[in-house]
């Protein structure tokens, strides 16, 4: 099959991320070919590209056409509009994708917008199912004005729940309002009142570990990231004194082990279409501006997703 492009790291290079030619893809039977239109960055995905080898290719979102369905049946027609996931190596023209990790798109939903479901809104959905039904549930959303913060509190809160949402800044405080929290709490300590049945916690630090500490009796604080600090201290005496607390470690691709991306993907896409969720793109720009764009999301310099269009 003729070659394509993708990001590449080159550490020579400024940012370490490049557009090079690479070799086209050869599908498996249940693997269809997309041609990508839109991909998104994830904090997790940008971090390895600073310290992978040359040559290696990240990306983990991608959204665009079916230019070949799979050859075994499964999965959607060719010229459908696709949103789908890989291990790695998404961010390029032309790609296999197997067809439990895509998704068929309504029509109304846009192909930036799908760009934002598979990690930041996968992960949110996931973190959220495991600690049962959240109504009338008190949820804590930390890193609430990131990737995944952003998905988690309008999920949280369309699932019924009570959310509070934690943010760095005070003049955070009415975007996340308006996302859907009832509350929101300020600073990398989370206050020891009110307690929390579930909490989404994806900063670390000492965010976490002050979030150990304001857990419900029965309450679970979902782990999944540490963009603060992965050390962490805490009180375990105000840990287990609420009783039947627990500690859930997440990892996305773990998780899809027990349901393929494509039932998530298809979920996500179904609640934007009917107009209950709504994924905040803040920075769409054209994929050749990925290196600049990546520094800007490790730097923090916009809230929610940035899109990349091919
Ligand atoms: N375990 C998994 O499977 C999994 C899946 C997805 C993501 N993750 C991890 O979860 C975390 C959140 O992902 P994301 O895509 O939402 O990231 P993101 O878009 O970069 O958002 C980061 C969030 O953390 C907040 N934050 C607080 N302290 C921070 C610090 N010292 N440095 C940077 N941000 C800080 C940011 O607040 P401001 O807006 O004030 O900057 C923002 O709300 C990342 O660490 C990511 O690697 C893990």
């Amino acid at each position: 099959m003729s070659d394509t492009r993708a990001v590449v790291v080159d550490p020579e290079a400024p940012g370490r991320l490049v557009i090079r030619a690479v070799p086209g893809p050869v599908p498996d039977r249940g693997e269809a070919v997309v041609r990508v239109r839109a991909l998104s960055l994830n904090r997790g995905e940008v971090r390895r590209s600073g310290m992978a080898a040359a040559g290696w290719r990240p990306g983990w979102d991608l959204a665009g056409e079916v230019e070949r369905a799979a050859a075994d049946g499964s999965g959607p027609r060719a010229g459908a509009r696709v949103v789908g996931m890989l291990p790695e190596g998404a961010w390029a023209e032309r790609l296999a994708v197997p067809t439990h990790a895509l998704a068929e798109l309504p029509d109304t939903v846009t192909l930036s917008q799908a760009a934002t479901f598979p990690v930041a809104g996968l992960t949110a959905l996931l973190a959220l199912g495991k600690r049962g039904p959240l109504l009338g549930r008190r949820v804590l959303v930390t890193g609430a004005t990131g990737g995944v913060g952003d998905f988690a509190v309008q999920l949280a809160r369309l699932a019924g729940a009570h959310v509070t949402a934690s943010a760095r800044r005070a003049d955070q405080a009415p975007a996340l309002r308006a996302l859907g929290a009832h509350e929101v709490v300020v600073g990398d300590a989370i206050p020891p009142s009110p307690k929390y049945d579930l909490v989404v916690e994806s900063v670390g630090g000492r965010t976490l570990g002050t979030a150990l500490g304001a857990l419900a009796r029965g309450g679970m604080c979902v782990t999944l990231g540490v963009s603060a600090s992965a050390e962490v201290t805490f009180d375990a005496r105000e840990f287990f004194i609420a009783g039947r607390t627990t500690l859930y470690g997440f990892y996305l691709f773990t998780e899809l082990g027990s349901e393929p991306a494509s039932v998530g993907l298809r979920r996500l896409a179904d609640l934007v279409a009917a107009g209950q969720l709504t994924p905040h793109v803040s920075l769409e720009r054209p994929w050749t501006e990925i290196a600049r764009v990546a520094q800007d999301l490790m730097a923090r310099r916009f809230p929610g997703k940035a899109v990349l269009t091919l």
